[in-house]
């Protein structure tokens, strides 16, 4: 009998990530998980169209928050987020979604703006449309802010490696978005930023009243640990 593919997965992130102590796994280690994870089709999690109806969540498949898989309504927002210090796989399952990530134009202890805004530099922003290949984000590059606005009901399947750990210095920041031509300039702008280069001001918010995950029971196949 074949290997169910959500056991390939469990299998690739142990054998890959359980252990990550360097800044970020190897190119090898995430191009197995990426390799895995492209060809993950809803069915393989157990999901349904019927289960899209009103769920945010959907069943963590372990409990150290490694791997998850958000279902979203059409319209819904993930607000803007961080992931410091990870790897971030998102695998669409289903539907189609926004997804519109930034970069630090700064690292943290280079930042020379003092007030709660940050300047980042736009990545992505795309609408998404299963099936597709899995999106990728890194430590500092790939769009490490991220906001998913469902553009129809639709799942996705995050594995973050490591997962938050807010002792670890691995802490959720949530965010939202100034254009940056609304905001002066201090002068302490790097050379060739412009009002339309697709650069923002983030200002670190608390976690938003009507941004609410509620956990669903993972329906899918059985995993061997
Ligand atoms: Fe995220």
């Amino acid at each position: 009998m074949p290997t169910a593919a959500v056991q390939k997965l469990y299998e690739a992130c142990n054998e890959n990530f359980s252990s990550v102590v360097a800044p970020e796994p190897s190119s090898r280690s995430i191009q197995t998980l990426r390799s895995v994870l492209d060809s993950i089709k809803p069915v393989d999690v157990g999901l349904t169209e019927e289960l899209f109806e009103n769920i945010y969540g959907y069943g963590f498949l372990e409990p150290n928050l490694q791997k998850g898989i958000f279902c979203l309504p059409a319209s819904a927002v993930i607000p803007f987020h961080d992931h410091p210090r990870m790897t971030v796989f998102s695998k669409l399952l289903f539907g189609s979604m926004n997804i519109k990530a930034y970069d630090w134009v700064y690292p943290m202890d280079t930042e020379p703006n003092t007030s709660q805004l940050r300047l980042a530099k736009l990545k992505i922003d795309n609408i998404f449309t299963a099936p597709c290949n899995t999106s990728i984000l890194h430590p500092t590059s790939g769009g490490n802010i991220h906001q998913f606005r469902a553009v129809t009901s639709c799942a996705v399947l995050d594995v973050l490696v490591p997962p938050y750990c807010d002792t670890a210095g691995r802490s959720c920041t949530y965010y939202c978005e100034y254009p940056y031509s609304s905001l002066p300039d201090d002068g302490n702008m790097i050379t060739g930023v412009d009002s339309d280069g697709g650069f923002a001001w983030l200002e670190e918010i608390e976690k938003p009243d009507d941004f609410i995950v509620e956990g669903a029971e993972y329906k899918g196949p059985l995993i061997e640990a």
